[in-house]
C-alpha cells in the first residue's frame, strides 16, 4: 500500500499556530482553476485515510456538513490512545484506534486498500519513523508564523528525499504584491490606494507617485 502526505506549512515549517489555528491557509489571491492546488485530484487517488487525534479534533470543531464535507467517501481512521469517543460531529465519519501503525497498514492492505493519505505533524513524523511514507506534496505558504505545530518532529534517521516536481501559484500576482509592498514603503499615502491595486492587472503607472 501507498501512504502519501498533502500539507501545507509556513515558510518556518509550522503546520499550525500553538493553539491549532490554520486561518493563514487562507488566500484571498484568485488561482482561478489551480484554486484547490491539487487537493482534489489527490483526494480522488486516495481509498483511506490515517490522521492523529490533533486533526481529528480541528476537523471536528469545523461541524462540516454532507456538501462541505472534503473526502468524499473515504474510510478515515484516526489515532488516539487517550479517548475512546469520536467527536459528535463526526461520529459516522471517523473511527478510532489505538494500536501501532505497521498493524493497521498491513490490516488496510489484507482489504484491499491501496493509497492512505497520512494526516497530521505527529502522526506523519511516526510513519516516516516507521519507513512507512512514500510520497509527500507539501505546499510552502508564503508566512513566517514563528511558533506554532511542526510538521516534522525528531526523526530516529537521517530520511533522503528524491524531489520529483515544484509548483508555483501564482507567481505574477505575489510579485505584483511585492513590488507594491515597497511601494508603500516609499509613499504611505498609497495605503488607501494598494487594496484597489492588489491582484488586478492594472499597471504601476496607474498611480501617481
Ligand atoms: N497545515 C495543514 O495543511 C494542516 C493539515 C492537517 C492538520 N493541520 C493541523 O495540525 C494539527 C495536528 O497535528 P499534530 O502534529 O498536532 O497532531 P496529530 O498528528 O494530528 O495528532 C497527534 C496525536 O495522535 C495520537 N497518536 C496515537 N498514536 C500515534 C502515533 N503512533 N503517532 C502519532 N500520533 C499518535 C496521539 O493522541 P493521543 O494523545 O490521544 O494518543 C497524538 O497526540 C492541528 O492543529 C491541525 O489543524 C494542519
Amino acid at each position: 500500500m501507498k501512504s502519501s502526505v498533502f500539507i501545507a506549512t509556513s515558510a518556518d515549517g509550522y503546520i499550525a499556530t500553538i493553539d491549532g489555528g490554520v486561518e493563514w491557509l487562507e488566500t484571498n489571491v484568485d488561482l482561478g482553476e489551480q484554486s484547490d492546488m491539487g487537493f482534489n485530484s489527490f483526494i480522488d487517488s486516495v481509498d483511506c485515510m490515517i490522521m492523529g487525534r490533533g486533526c481529528m479534533e480541528k476537523l471536528a470543531s469545523f461541524n462540516f456538513t454532507p456538501e462541505t464535507w472534503p473526502y468524499g467517501g473515504i474510510r478515515i481512521i484516526a489515532l488516539s490512545r487517550s479517548i475512546k469517543v469520536v467527536p459528535q460531529s463526526l461520529r459516522s465519519r471517523v473511527e478510532l484506534y489505538s494500536g501501532d501503525i505497521p498493524t493497521l497498514i498491513s490490516r488496510l492492505e489484507n482489504k484491499g486498500f491501496k493509497h492512505a493519505y497520512i494526516d497530521g505533524g505527529a502522526t506523519i513524523t511516526s510513519f516516516l519513523n516507521h519507513k512507512l511514507i512514500n510520497e509527500m506534496t507539501i505546499t510552502q505558504v508564503p508566512i513566517l508564523l514563528g511558533s506554532g505545530k511542526v510538521l516534522f518532529g525528531e526523526s530516529n534517521q537521517q530520511i533522503n528525499l528524491q524531489h520529483a516536481r515544484a509548483t508555483v501559484f501564482a507567481e505574477e500576482k505575489e510579485h505584483a504584491a511585492m513590488v507594491l509592498e515597497w511601494i508603500r514603503r516609499k509613499d504611505p499615502r498609497m495605503d488607501i490606494e494598494l487594496k484597489d491595486y492588489l491582484f488586478t492587472d492594472k499597471p504601476i503607472a496607474h498611480f501617481h507617485l
